[in-house]
């Protein structure tokens, strides 16, 4: 599969990426989201990620405070990566600060990435900061204008929010590269919110997070209901109706779907729902799965090998509104 352009920058990237929160250690909220895993295992999964064809990782300030980073820094080094060679996004994170520390903390993104330059720099909310989202994107500009950072993105913004990030960037001759957003087969508010039309009339791109929704969408749990029950504590809340006895027999019939469109592809059923992301929006959207074993993120890159049919996709939409 060719590789996307990130928004209407110069940087091109694999249509699947590697989100690396859980590179972020035991010590801080994500263990409640997915599991961690050590840096024996990171580095495993970055190189089964390297060697199937991901060009770019995205980490987090928030993923433990550096940790993300560190590990991710480490084990690129571990595989041979030079700095440059393939593209690293982080975030910056807002949560009670003003947009000054945007610029006071970037020095500490890079020490934490170990020479691995800044691809893409992202806010990780439109919320939380002291500081206006104008304010905070005009520090990302002139941290962009500098050299600091190679692309200006955000994440979780509504299209109200992401119309004026563009409009602020613009006037500063900077521009919007991305926005990160949730976007799976089971969680496609993206098409009515505004934000998918807006992305492809501002030539943003969309990056999906969660594009596996945890694991729902590899079918495992429908294999086996009771592992549900085993899922990282946040998600049995957040996700709660997904993962109940009831939700997943009502998602029974697009796992079925999945299985046997999969078949067809020499393809497992988390391969399909990453497969109908990176193809049903176009080049709009790519995607960051996580994983906690190498085979996961062998499989996960493995999806950029085939192209699920016009008719596959409309089944897989009607069948996920169900
Ligand atoms: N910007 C934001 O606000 C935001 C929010 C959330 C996430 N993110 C980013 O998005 C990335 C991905 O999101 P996510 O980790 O929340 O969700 P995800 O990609 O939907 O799910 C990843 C999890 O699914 C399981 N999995 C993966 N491949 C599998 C396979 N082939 N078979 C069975 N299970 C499989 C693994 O869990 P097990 O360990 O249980 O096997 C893995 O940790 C994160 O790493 C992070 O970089 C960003």
């Amino acid at each position: 599969m060719n590789m996307r352009r990130l928004g209407r920058t110069d940087i091109d990237i694999s249509p699947i990426g590697l989100g690396c929160m859980q590179f972020a250690g035991t010590d801080n909220y994500t263990r409640l989201i997915i599991n961690p895993i050590n840096q024996e295992t990171a580095t495993s999964v970055v190189r089964a990620a390297l060697d199937n064809g991901v060009t770019w990782f995205d980490t987090a300030e928030m993923y433990g405070k550096g940790r993300s980073e560190e590990t991710l820094s480490t084990a690129l080094r571990q595989c041979g990566i030079a700095p440059g060679q393939v593209s690293v996004a982080t975030k910056w994170t807002p949560h009670l600060r003003t947009a000054a520390s945007i610029a006071a903390t970037v020095g500490d993104r890079l020490k934490h990435l170990g020479g691995h330059p800044i691809a893409l720099h992202q806010i990780h909310s439109p919320s939380g900061s002291l500081s206006s989202i104008s304010a905070q994107l005009k520090v990302m500009a002139r941290l962009f204008r500098e050299g600091t950072i190679g692309a200006v993105g955000v994440s979780n913004f509504s299209a109200r929010q992401l119309e004026l990030a563009h409009d602020v960037l613009a006037a500063e001759g900077v521009t919007l590269a991305s926005n990160q957003v949730r976007i799976s087969l089971l969680h496609r508010k993206v098409e009515q919110d505004g934000l998918l039309e807006t992305a492809r009339r501002l030539g943003v791109t969309l990056i999906a997070y969660s594009p596996l929704e945890g694991g729902v969408l590899t079918g495992r749990y429908h294999g086996d209901v009771s592992l549900a029950r085993s899922a990282p504590p946040a998600r049995r809340i957040f996700s709660r109706n997904q993962l109940s006895d009831r939700g997943l027999a009502r998602t029974a019939p697009l796992i079925e779907a999945m299985r046997r469109i999969g078949e067809e592809h020499g393809a497992t059923i988390s391969q399909v729902a990453l497969n109908w992301l990176i193809t049903r929006y176009g080049d709009t959207v790519v995607a960051i799965p996580g994983a906690s074993r190498p085979g996961q993120a062998a499989e996960a890159a493995g999806t950029m090998s085939f192209r699920l049919t016009e008719s596959e996709i409309r089944t897989l939409d009607e069948l996920s509104l169900i």
